[in-house]
């Protein structure tokens, strides 16, 4: 069932150390990002970072991409994003990655990510919103050593070109 949600707003430093213990959940094996990974990210310039808050006011959900290039070159990549496992499969992760590419498409040209290649949840969250898979990267993902689908979506004119 679809979650409705009320709160998805800019990701501030106060929500750093929530996020660094829902990565530790999340990418167990994979290099969850620590706190302070999290407060460079919001340092960074070219990068904007959104949170989903419960009614409690914790982040259950967080989200974040760059902005990368500038003139007719420009393009995305999706950072992270990531979903409390105790509130999977409402909504929030479409959500998210739905401002994601909001902003994206503002900024133009396509968008790429990378997913471990045994991500189900992950691919067909991906999939669904119009990634495609266009390359693997082997041994992506430390220490765990998995391996990582490059994906891409379309810009938004070179998808209503087609
Ligand atoms: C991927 C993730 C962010 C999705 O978050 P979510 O809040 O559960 O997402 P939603 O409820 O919006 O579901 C969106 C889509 O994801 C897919 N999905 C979600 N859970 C799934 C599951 N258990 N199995 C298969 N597909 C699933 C479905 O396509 C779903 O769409 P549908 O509801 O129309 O079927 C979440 O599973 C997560 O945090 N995973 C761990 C972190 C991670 O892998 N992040 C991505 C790194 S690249």
């Amino acid at each position: 069932m679809t979650e409705i949600v009320h709160r998805l707003e800019p990701m501030t430093h106060a929500d750093a150390a929530r996020c660094a213990e829902l990565e530790r959940a999340l990418f167990d094996g994979d290099g969850p990002w620590p706190e302070p990974a999290f407060h460079a990210e919001l340092d960074a310039p070219h990068v904007r970072y959104f949170v989903v808050r419960g009614d409690d006011g914790v982040v259950v959900g967080y989200a974040g991409i760059g902005l990368l290039g500038s003139g007719p070159n420009v393009e995305s990549e999706v950072h992270t994003i990531g979903t409390d496992p105790a509130r999977r499969g409402r909504g929030i992760g479409t959500a998210l990655l739905h401002e994601l590419l909001r902003v994206a498409d503002r900024h133009g040209g396509p968008v790429f990510l990378e997913v471990r290649t045994d991500n189900e949840p992950a691919l067909a969250l991906y999939r669904r919103e119009g990634f495609e898979i266009v390359g693997t990267r082997k041994k992506y993902y430390q220490p765990s050593g998995a391996d990582a689908f490059t994906m891409r979506r379309p810009a938004r004119d070179e998808e209503t070109a087609r």
